[in-house]
């Protein structure tokens, strides 16, 4: 007998041999079922076990199937629920799904679509059931995310995030690659009245646009070839808690209607699907992208901005706010070596506090899990720091130079160039660093110190695809 099958079920239903057929062929089928005359007694009987899937008549004496479906719903950790009803107008089966109902058959249906809606409304639960423990450990386990925040800048972001966590805002957090603009997400869910919800996100440049729409909206059995039963999208799963859109900017033009869409209606449809899905999720947007320029060329529509911008958090560039190198530098450190790890030398201190930090606190951690590996005796020098570090004036970039396959690339500061040629800088380093490591994406934003999914849209900007070279 299969997990699924042994999942405990509660037929309400006041027909007699309705619910006797309906008993005998569910316990055939391997669940154990328990039933109820009318919804009296199945509030009774959930209020004494534990349910996993409740079937639920409409019409029955004493208490209605509507009802029942309602008050379950006040309790804590539910059951799935699937309305069975007998004459289905479309406005009762809307009306129950927005209650909370798993899922709704018209009667007379087959025992083996039952079957099949009943495993999944089980799977459903057995997953939310597991997530809760999982939360539940995890919240015994950590507290919140540290930041480290000593300059001003940064305490007057981490006070923001205190300030605006407990509300339901949108929040957009700005901020160049590597500020730290995830670690603020997930501070603001964690201090949020959603912090037993899941924190889900998605990276909008990370994914093609049809792909992109089904991960966020799911899909239903069969809305294109090989969709073979229905997904859950992540807006979906971050139901009752955070749903964090990194890069959002990224996202493409019809994407942006539909999630403007489905934040001013709190509905969605799933692709393929007719049916509108409730949700209510807290949205917390971020962006490396000056907005008012992706809005001015037309690449973000300025109402969704509106709507995901209730409340903004920018976060400063490392290298202006140098207070906070040497705090990180410690936090990081034990973070990379555990209690144990090397000790810095005073000049490798001073290296990194003079750095300019172009891939911010991201690079700094790079740079020193690097350093913690090379380091001899229980030491960092400035010999285990990379050169652009060690040596900053040495790297001063020519720009115009292609690197050469094997060349040492140059990773050297933005900051010690002109900005007239930044871009051609920027599009050296990363063309070098792509070299350097066999166009292997992953270890290039390693090497660059920035995330992937900011290597994936720069090499689109600069047309770095290799097909197109
Ligand atoms: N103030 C801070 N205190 C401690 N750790 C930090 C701080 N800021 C950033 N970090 C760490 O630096 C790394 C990069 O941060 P994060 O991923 O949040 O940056 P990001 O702004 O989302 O970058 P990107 O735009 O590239 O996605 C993470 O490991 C994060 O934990
Ligand atoms: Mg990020």
């Amino acid at each position: 007998m299969s997990e699924q099958k042994s999942a405990r079920i509660l037929i309400a239903e006041d027909e007699a041999n309705l619910r006797l057929v309906l008993q005998k062929e569910l316990e055939r089928l391997g669940y154990r079922v328990q039933v109820a005359p009318d919804g009296e007694a199945a509030l009774r009987k959930l209020e004494e076990s534990n349910v996993d899937v409740l079937l639920c008549d409409i019409n029955m004496p004493r208490i209605d199937g509507m009802e029942v479906l309602r008050r379950v719903h006040e309790r804590p950790n539910p059951p799935e629920v699937i309305m069975l009803t007998g004459q289905a107008t479309v406005e009762t089966a809307v009306e129950a799904m927005k209650l909370g109902a798993y899922d709704y058959l018209t009667k007379p249906y087959h025992i083996t679509e039952l079957d099949i809606r009943v495993k999944q409304a089980a799977e459903k639960r057995r997953l939310r059931v597991d997530n809760l423990r999982l939360r539940e450990q995890l919240a015994r386990q950590s507290g919140l995310p540290d930041i480290v925040s000593v300059s001003e800048a940064m305490k007057e972001a981490v006070r923001l995030v205190e300030r605006v966590a407990p509300s339901d805002a949108s929040v957009l957090i700005t901020g160049e690659s590597g500020t730290g603009k995830e670690l603020i997400a997930h501070a603001i869910h964690r201090l949020s009245n959603r912090a037993d919800g899941s924190f889900i996100d998605i990276n909008c440049a990370a994914f093609q646009e049809s792909l992109l729409e089904s991960e966020l909206f799911g899909y239903e059995a069969g809305a294109f070839s090989g969709a073979k039963g229905r997904k859950l999208g992540l807006i979906e799963l971050a139901d009752g808690g955070t749903l964090f859109l990194d890069e959002v900017t990224e996202l493409p033009a019809q994407l942006q209607a539909k999630l403007l869409r489905a934040i001013e209606t709190r509905t969605f449809f799933r692709v393929g699907g007719v049916r509108k899905v409730e949700v209510n999720v807290r949205i917390v947007a971020a962006t490396n992208r000056n907005l008012d320029s992706v809005v001015a060329d037309g690449s973000f529509r300025s109402d969704l901005l509106y709507r995901i911008n209730g409340f903004q958090i920018e976060l400063t560039p490392l290298r202006e706010r140098s207070e906070d190198i040497e705090p990180l530098t410690r936090y990081l450190l034990n973070d990379v070596g555990g209690p144990n790890s090397p000790e810095l030398d005073p000049a490798a201190l001073e290296a990194l506090r003079t750095y300019s930090w172009p891939g911010n606190v991201r690079q700094l951690k790079n740079c020193l899990e690097r350093a913690v590996i090379l380091s001899n005796n229980g030491r960092i020098t400035v010999n285990e720091l990379p050169p652009e570090v060690a040596r900053p004036t040495a790297f001063i970039p020519a720009a115009q130079t292609p690197a050469q396959p094997g060349a040492t690339p140059d990773y050297s500061s933005a900051a010690n160039v002109s900005p007239a040629s930044l871009r051609d800088v920027e599009r050296q380093q990363i063309l070098a660093a792509l070299e350097q490591t066999g166009w292997h994406r992953g270890k290039t934003a390693e090497i660059l110190g920035i995330s992937s999914s900011t290597l994936y849209r720069r090499l689109r900007d600069y047309n770095l695809d290799r097909r197109n070279n």
